[in-house]
């Protein structure tokens, strides 16, 4: 497919940006050229997010925009994938802008379904029939090659990748829709992660961040061994050219406290833990099927501080939950006061189709609530960020520098004629000074001068 400029863009999270680097460079390999232009590309992939209602419609709110340039450049070939094109499978060829549909688990093959739809134009849907069923292994090890052979990533900040070590996941979270368009879970092999981690700093990469859905339970048996993410951990940090290791996303239940102990003795593996709470009432954590209590939660946090040192911690909620009665949003607000987050995500309750939650109980919290309780947590979560970030005044951090920083100068008087440049430290803080671009991708030290609830602010040494 020589000459032919394909256009890609994400909607979701790390995994669904991960899939776009593998997509992108294998129709790279093939012959394609990227444009950020979608008017001026032969191919449109969007790679699209079902985990909340929002997040549907500014898809569709884009293939409207794609229909539109679709008018004037009628060759082009619009497709659909991720975890929307899984749940919806051929409802979204309805859609006049849509060519292609292409589930998660169908990318190894992306190459030839945009071939066929270039030479056919007849439109083609590639999902998982039975999305439940027992992993099959011939698509498991063809995703498995598929991400092999990714090794380096233009669209990505420089030196950092993300590594799978799972895919799908088991938990069955109430209100969830990823068990239902990533199917079930299933640890990639050690060797094959450890394979692709070496690859990714040949070319230069420094950080690595370990993704699956629930990473802390990871687990591979080869033999009479099992690993787990702790071993992964250990045996990724051998590899000379990884400064930094990260994992993402962890969930509480049944946390393997080896993981806590790697963090505190293997210096490359960064003190950060993002471990989602989603509530502070038992009564809705129970409805969420989370499999722990708020206690429960608050004990492991108070060990991962005992083991691991300044340890930062990041936590997802959500507010709203069917039947959440003001007593419930106040339990929440308790956790979050206790947990002294280094920051946290909060989102407004949707109802997924398919899931529990949405075929059990009517979403019967008013929009006005959700945004109410959305508000005045993330109020007093900026409240205790500002807190914690002043506590870092005046220390020195080591920061591995992302690029330039998008927003303007917040510290431009003593500039030298320099950029301002955004990194962040092992922990995760977003810090902001001013240095030569040419910095990116490099480890530097910064002493902070001034703190603000989400960005540290610095001088380079
Ligand atoms: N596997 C990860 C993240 C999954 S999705 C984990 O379990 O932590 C990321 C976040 O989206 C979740 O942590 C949750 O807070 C939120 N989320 C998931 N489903 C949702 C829904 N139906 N409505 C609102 N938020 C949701
Ligand atoms: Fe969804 Fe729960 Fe799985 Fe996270 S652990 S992806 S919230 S079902
Ligand atoms: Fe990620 Fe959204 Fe799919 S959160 S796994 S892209 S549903």
């Amino acid at each position: 497919m020589k000459n032919k400029k394909l256009h890609i863009k994400s909607f979701g999270c790390q995994m669904n940006k991960l899939d776009s680097s593998l997509v992108t460079n294998a129709l790279k390999a093939s012959g394609f050229t990227l444009t950020d232009q979608p008017e001026d590309a032969d191919v449109v992939l969007i790679n699209t997010c079902s985990v909340r209602e929002h997040a549907e419609q500014k898809v569709y709110s884009h293939l409207g925009h794609l229909k539109h340039i679709k008018e004037s450049h009628p060759n082009l070939i619009c497709g659909v994938i991720g975890c929307m094109a899984q749940r919806l499978g051929n409802q979204l060829l309805e859609h006049q802008a849509v060519d292609l549909v292409c589930g998660p688990a169908q990318i190894s093959n992306i190459t030839q379904l945009v071939q066929t739809a270039i030479s056919e134009k007849i439109p083609t849907v590639s999902i998982t029939e039975k999305i439940r069923a027992k992993a099959d292994k011939t698509v498991s090890d063809k995703l498995d090659d598929f991400e092999l052979a990714y090794d380096s990533d233009e669209n990505h900040i420089k030196n950092q990748a993300f590594v799978r070590v799972m895919r799908g996941c088991n938990n069955f979270c109430t209100y969830c829709v990823v068990p239902y368009v990533r199917g079930p879970e299933i640890s990639r092999p050690p060797r094959a992660i450890l394979e692709q981690i070496k690859k990714l700093t040949d070319k230069g990469v420094k950080q690595i961040t370990l993704l699956g859905q629930t990473v802390n339970s990871y687990e591979y048996t080869a033999g009479d061994k099992t690993y787990r993410l702790a071993d992964l951990l250990s045996a990724a940090s051998e590899i000379k050219a990884v400064k930094w290791l990260r994992f993402i996303t962890s969930h509480p239940g049944k946390f393997d406290e080896n993981i806590l102990h790697t963090m505190a003795d293997i210096p490359k593996v960064c003190p950060y833990l993002h471990i989602p709470a989603q509530s502070g009432s038992d009564r809705i954590l129970k409805e969420m099927n989370r499999n722990y209590t708020a206690a429960q939660y608050l004990d492991l946090l108070d060990k991962a501080r005992s083991i691991v040192n300044d340890i930062a911690i990041a936590g997802d909620f959500i507010v709203g939950f069917p039947s959440e009665t003001d007593d419930d949003f106040q339990a929440t607000v308790d956790l979050v006061k206790k947990a002294r987050y280094k920051n946290c995500f909060v989102f407004k309750y949707s109802s997924r189709p398919g899931t529990h939650t949405a075929k059990k109980l009517s979403d019967n919290i008013s929009d006005k609530i959700k945004k109410n309780r959305n508000t005045e947590l993330l109020n007093i979560q900026n409240k205790i960020s500002g807190e914690e970030n002043e506590k870092l005044m005046g220390r020195t951090l080591k920061v591995m520098v992302e690029g330039l920083s998008k927003k303007p100068h917040l510290n431009s008087t003593d500039n030298n004629g320099l950029p301002q440049l955004i990194g962040r430290t092992a922990t995760d803080h977003i810090v902001v000074f001013n240095g030569p671009e040419n910095f990116s991708g490099k480890f530097v030290n910064v002493r902070v001068i001034k703190t603000a609830p989400l960005t540290l602010f610095g001088n380079i040494l």
